[in-house]
């Protein structure tokens, strides 16, 4: 199934599910054009469904055949709300199977019912009638569906291949795509925590169990070597990568290689890889002059979260991990880091996959969760990437990433402060060379002034600023203890 890359999202679901509504949003969410097929259908026929209703329910299942066709066929990939009886046509059924990811909005029939009685709708007369048709209908749409929700945040997650559930690190032999064999690619720590339970999970799937080092370690191509070496899979097989966001980067890299490219599901177990990390298919390894310097764009068949793992998780990782969560906060305009922990997972992940899906090779709105980033590199090149967590160093990037927002974009200062006490960032004592050095080699630096994220307000930031050296300067310098 994968993610809807190039592939349109198309709505299926029964009357009164809210199709329109939540396909309007959602494409609103992934810059998408949003196609209401009854209204392709009316503007197609220059009448209203009700009158094509009126000649026969015939005429206007072949209208809505047509443009359902004709639409999902067509480019660019579009949100596309189909009407609730289109999954009668085989047509339509075999176009969505190769055109789209296809996903059930669920309604409970008598919500159904009490929005559309009123409407006028053809067959949302009679409620008895209504109700049979309900039941006769459900299991059409199963068959049809690629996964289910209610709200636009569930589509959005189910557009990216996003399953985040409550012990869904327990499902995995349902949950990890297809049915062939699979690795499994672990942080040698989180292997020696939750390794029997997912192992179990997979079942006669797992054909193989290999560990990475823990934490930062896995980024190395000497790990990834051994991990080349040690696998057995064929290319229909499936590497699942258990860990953080550095084994999720280690091993999507190497699902990425591997054999020219396999697939794979992330099942990430920190903070850091449940709101980012593992969401939207950046994949890297370090090389020892700089981070995430090799790499590949490698989005996972499916990544799957379950909040459930980080019972486990440290508390300074899990501080770590609320250093985006703010970011993202900020970036999204919504105070989510006061949600409780698996909503905030939840509404992150959503974010971060939105935004993905609208820029899956970062060539625009993505570039938006750099937020704070460019000094963060810096201060971890200047920590020569041992002694400063990425999370600290995300607290600290912020910070300056703001205080330039609050001089040279007209953030009110209020914002900053908010920050300030929610990750009381500390100066750092890292290397100033390094990290002066790092900063105006960043790989987003053109002509050799980096390219900041700024905001101008939250949910409204700025790409691709450039500030005056000075200023540039002054801000990573204010990072740095001594
Ligand atoms: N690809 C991307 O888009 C992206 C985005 C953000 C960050 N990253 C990368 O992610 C990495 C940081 O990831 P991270 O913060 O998740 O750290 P990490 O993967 O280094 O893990 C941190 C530590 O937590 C331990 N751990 C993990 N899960 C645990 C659990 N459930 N219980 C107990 N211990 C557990 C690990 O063994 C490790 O020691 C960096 O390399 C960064 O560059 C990538």
């Amino acid at each position: 199934v994968g993610a809807a890359l190039g592939k349109h999202v198309a709505l299926i679901g029964f009357m009164g599910a809210g199709k329109t509504t939540v396909g309007a949003e959602v494409a609103e969410r992934l810059g998408r054009p949003f196609v209401d097929v009854d209204r392709r259908v009316e503007d197609a026929t220059g009448t209203t469904v009700a009158k094509l209703f009126q000649q026969s329910e015939a005429t206007f299942r072949a209208a809505e055949t047509a443009q359902a066709l004709r639409t999902l066929r067509s480019r660019p990939a579009a949100v596309i709300a189909l009407g609730g009886g289109a999954v009668n046509s085989d047509q339509i059924r075999a176009a969505l199977r190769q055109h789209a990811v296809t996903v059930l909005l669920e309604v409970p029939v008598d919500e159904a019912w009490r929005r559309v009685r009123r409407g006028g709708r053809p067959l949302a007369q009679d409620e008895l009638h209504f109700r049979a048709l309900y039941e006769k209908r459900r299991p059409l749409y199963e068959a049809c569906a690629d996964a289910r929700g209610r709200t636009a945040e569930d589509v959005v997650l189910a557009a990216g291949a996003v399953h985040v559930g409550h012990g869904a690190s327990e499902l995995l032999g349902e949950l990890v795509p297809g049915t062939g064999p699979v690795a499994l690619v672990a942080d040698s720590r989180v292997a020696g925590i939750h390794g029997p339970k997912v192992q179990s999970a997979l079942g006669e799937r797992l054909v193989s169990s290999h560990q990475l080092p823990a934490g930062e370690d896995a980024k190395t191509l000497a790990a990834c070597e051994r991990l080349w070496a040690e696998l057995s899979l064929e290319r229909h097989g499936t590497l699942v990568a258990l860990g953080g966001g550095a084994t999720t980067d280690a091993a999507g890299f190497v699902a990425a290689t591997y054999l020219r490219g396999i697939a794979w599901a992330a099942v990430p177990s920190t903070l850091v890889g449940q709101v980012d990390a593992a969401i939207g298919g950046k994949t890297a390894v370090n090389l020892p002059h700089g981070k995430n310097l090799l790499g590949a764009f490698h989005w996972p068949a499916r990544t799957i979260i379950d909040p459930a793992l980080l019972a486990t998780l440290p508390a300074d990782e899990r501080a770590n991990g609320m250093a985006e969560v703010v970011k993202t906060g900020l970036l999204a305009g919504q105070p989510l880091w006061e949600l409780a922990e698996a909503e905030l997972v939840r509404r992150c992940a959503a974010f971060k996959t939105a935004l993905c899906l609208r820029d899956p090779y970062e060539r625009g709105p993505r570039t938006a969760l750099n937020l704070g980033h460019t000094f963060a590199h810096a201060l971890e090149a200047g920590a020569r990437y041992v002694s400063l967590p990425h999370g600290r160093a995300v607290a600290l990037g912020l910070q300056a990433a703001l205080r330039l927002s609050v001089e040279h974009a007209g953030l009110d200062h209020s914002v900053l402060e908010q920050v300030e006490q929610l990750l009381d960032p500390q100066p750092a004592a890292v290397d100033r060379g390094l990290a002066h050095a790092a900063l105006f080699r960043d790989k987003k630096a053109t002509g050799g002034t980096p390219r900041l994220v700024l905001l101008e307000r939250p949910g409204r930031p700025l790409i691709g600023v450039e500030l005056p050296e000075a200023a540039v300067h002054g801000a990573l310098d204010a990072l740095i203890a001594g």
